[in-house]
């Protein structure tokens, strides 16, 4: 945890396009009180210049590990040594694999190993390169010996690819590094469930629906960050989360109801982003439903247990944030679903628009409680999440 003092962070820049949105990210430091120096490769001043750097941060860039003068100055290990925080960003994936192995032959790769600060890594490269056996593994280790990956992120790429692979940008880069910092939530036992409930018609069919749960994995990832224990409860999804978090799969919402009731005993807050569908059939065939000559087939439905609700009702001591997505009269509807379901939070969002919202890798949401409203800018599911579980720990300092 980073002292009230002014912290020493150290930004490496290394070769990617992404390299420009280093200025706004040193700027974002400084500006929160943080000392800034700069470290350059060879391959980042391709991009952009030493002395944009030197003009944002106040000192010389750093650019060379045999260099008498600049080791005069403040030598690789005195530089190492000074930092409270080392940032690579942008991380290419050429940098990234010198990391595992451990390179010191240039500044970046002897600091990074001389050095015992807290290291965080935003990668930024073309989407295949990221998504590469070899790249995945190289992230897959420096993630296991401690380093914190940020990002990338999901867009449209210099190349003109559109994928993962675009470092992440400069506000959630910070913001996610002062989470872990801050450890606001530490103690804190946080339940979140996510995606969509599939509800067993016979054994081949269901009735489901197209939530992707990344909302609900970056409020695991983000309350995870900020120091709490997390369980996280999902449907049927195809992501993966950290191994800090506890995941339990799950495909009815009866089945997330009793995994989340039997855990909510010594948990403080429950957080509910599962899309978990309204109605279940009465009866699921045991088996294959047989085309016949009719034209219609008759399912009857009756409706799901509320699991928030239901919750917020069982453990009135719990703090409840509850999301909902609406296509028309978002305040009102968000604030009855507030009152009638007995949450503290209730975080709104517009699906009636399409580049936010369920699939997508944004949001734009407001967040209503009993006396307030905060709007929360179209930002991406991972900064809003950090937004979100700050507000919870916010809260969760006032009670105190
Ligand atoms: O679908 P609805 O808009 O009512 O969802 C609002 C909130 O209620 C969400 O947090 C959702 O996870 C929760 N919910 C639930 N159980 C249901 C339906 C919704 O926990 N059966």
């Amino acid at each position: 945890m980073l002292d009230k003092k002014k912290s020493n962070l150290l930004l490496c820049i290394t070769g990617s396009i992404a390299a420009y949105k280093s200025v706004d990210l040193a700027r974002l430091f400084i500006k929160n009180n943080f000392d800034v120096r700069v470290v350059m490769t060879e391959a980042s001043k391709e991009f952009i210049t030493p002395l944009t750097l030197q003009a944002i941060s106040g000192h010389q860039v750093h650019e060379n590990l045999l260099d008498t003068e600049a080791e005069r100055a403040m030598g690789h290990i005195e530089l190492a040594k000074w930092a409270d925080l080392i940032v690579i960003a942008p991380c290419s994936a050429e940098t990234i694999s010198r990391l595992t192995q451990g390179r010191a032959d240039d500044l970046l790769g002897a600091i990074f190993l001389a050095s015992e600060a807290q290291k965080f890594i935003a990668p930024a490269m073309n989407m295949n390169m990221w998504s590469n056996q070899t790249t995945q593994q190289n992230i897959e280790y420096l993630s296991s010996i401690g380093m914190d990956i940020v990002g990338p992120s999901k867009g449209e790429q210099a190349c003109g690819d559109n994928g993962y692979g675009r470092m992440s940008e400069p506000e959630e880069i910070y913001e996610t590094i002062m989470l872990t910092q801050n450890k606001s939530l530490i103690g804190k036992k946080i339940i979140v469930t996510a995606g969509p409930t599939r509800e067993q018609i016979d054994p081949v069919r269901f009735i489901s629906n197209n939530s992707s749960g990344k909302m609900g994995f970056a409020m695991a990832e983000a309350a995870a960050i900020s120091g709490a224990e997390v369980i996280l409860i999902t449907g049927p999804v195809s992501l993966s989360c950290s191994p800090q978090i506890q995941r339990l799969d799950v495909q009815t919402a009866d089945e997330m109801y009793r995994e989340a009731q039997s855990s909510m005993s010594d948990a403080d807050i429950f957080i509910g982003c599962a899309a978990v569908a309204d109605f279940k059939p009465v009866h699921a065939n045991i088996q294959k439903i047989k085309k016949t000559d009719e034209d219609r087939l008759n399912i009857e439905l009756q409706k799901n247990i509320d699991i928030i609700s239901s919750l917020a009702r069982e453990f009135p001591d719990k703090r409840f944030m509850g999301f909902c997505a609406e296509t028309e009269r978002v305040e009102e509807h968000a604030k009855s679903k507030l009152i009638k379901k007995g949450l503290d939070f209730i975080v709104a969002n517009d699906v009636s628009k399409s580049d936010i919202g369920f699939d997508s890798d944004y949001n734009e949401v407001s967040v209503f409680t009993d006396n307030s409203h905060q709007f929360f800018h179209k930002a991406s599911k991972n900064l809003l999440a950090i937004q979100l579980v700050n507000l919870l720990s916010k809260e969760n300092q006032s009670l105190h």
